[in-house]
């Protein structure tokens, strides 16, 4: 199937390693220009760069930190001057710990919310203009099913999320006569280098819950954005797709 993408540019956040990274290297082999934006990985998302590159498409990296609305401006003007365009979105990168709420301190909802919730909104203010301009556009957020669900010791991560799909569906609402869609993936568990620790460890429990019997890896993930990401999806938006195993079920 032809996804319609060839030539388009594309911004992934969080994209030096995990899910981030396979979201990249996945529009590159469709051919798309990717900007791989980092935070603390710079070196791996250099890395990004050059395999994305070496599939003959335009790859440029940029550290940002997304909680600082200047930052994302900054970001979304290089990828303006120096891609030509910004087509596609994919809202990638979010911090998030596992704590009982009731530990949890006005410092820990900051550390979550900055980057899972003010990122989205100052990354979806920065580039719907563009998008509204050119008269095409896709926003993809990545977040975890726990927003939709719940999950034992992961309240702010939800929250912040829940809210993001809530400005997804809304954004889809207002600014799809300009063309732009807005959905959304809800996760499962994904083995990734951030998770990988957790997984060791309590993967063989977790898995008992999941339908499908395996936990998720990135190659899960990644098709689906860029399926949202393409012409092939051009009448589907404010929806949430949950790749999840199973794990939970709703409509
Ligand atoms: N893996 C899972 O099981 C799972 C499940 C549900 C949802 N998710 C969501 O899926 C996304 C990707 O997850 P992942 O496991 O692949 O990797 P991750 O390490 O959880 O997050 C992706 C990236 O977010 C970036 N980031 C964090 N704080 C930032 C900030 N303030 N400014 C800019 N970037 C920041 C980091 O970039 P640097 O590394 O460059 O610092 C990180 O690589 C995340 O939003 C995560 O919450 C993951």
């Amino acid at each position: 199937m032809d996804l319609g993408l060839k030539g388009r540019v594309a911004l992934v956040t969080g994209a030096s390693w995990g899910i981030g990274r396979e979201v990249a290297l996945s529009f590159a082999r469709e051919g798309v220009n990717v900007m791989v934006h980092y935070h603390r990985h710079g070196q791996e998302a250099e890395e990004v760069a050059r395999e994305a590159a070496a599939l003959g498409v335009r790859a440029i990296t940029h550290k940002a930190d997304i909680s600082q609305g200047d930052q994302v401006e900054a970001m979304v003007q290089k990828v303006l001057a120096e891609l030509g365009s910004l087509d596609i979105l994919v809202s990638n990168a979010g911090f998030s710990i596992q704590q009982a709420f009731t530990e949890t301190t006005r410092e820990d909802w900051d550390k979550t919310i900055d980057p899972s919730l003010y990122g989205p909104l100052y990354l979806c203010r920065a580039t719907i203009e563009p998008m509204m301009k050119q008269g095409w556009g896709r926003i993809v957020s990545v977040v975890t099913d726990a927003a939709r669900v719940g999950q034992s010791r992961m309240a702010l991560n939800s929250a912040a999320r829940a809210a993001f799909i809530g400005l997804m569906k809304s954004l889809g609402r207002e600014y799809g006569r300009y063309g732009i869609t807005c959905n959304a993936v809800a996760l499962g568990w994904i083995r990734t280098p951030a998770t990988a620790p957790y997984l060791d460890q309590w993967g063989q429990e977790v898995v008992k819950f999941y339908p499908l019997r395996r936990l998720g890896v990135t190659q899960d993930v990644a098709p689906a954005v860029v399926f949202l990401a393409s012409e092939a999806a051009s009448w589907i938006t404010g929806q949430v797709l949950a790749i999840n195993g199973g794990y939970s079920m709703q409509g």
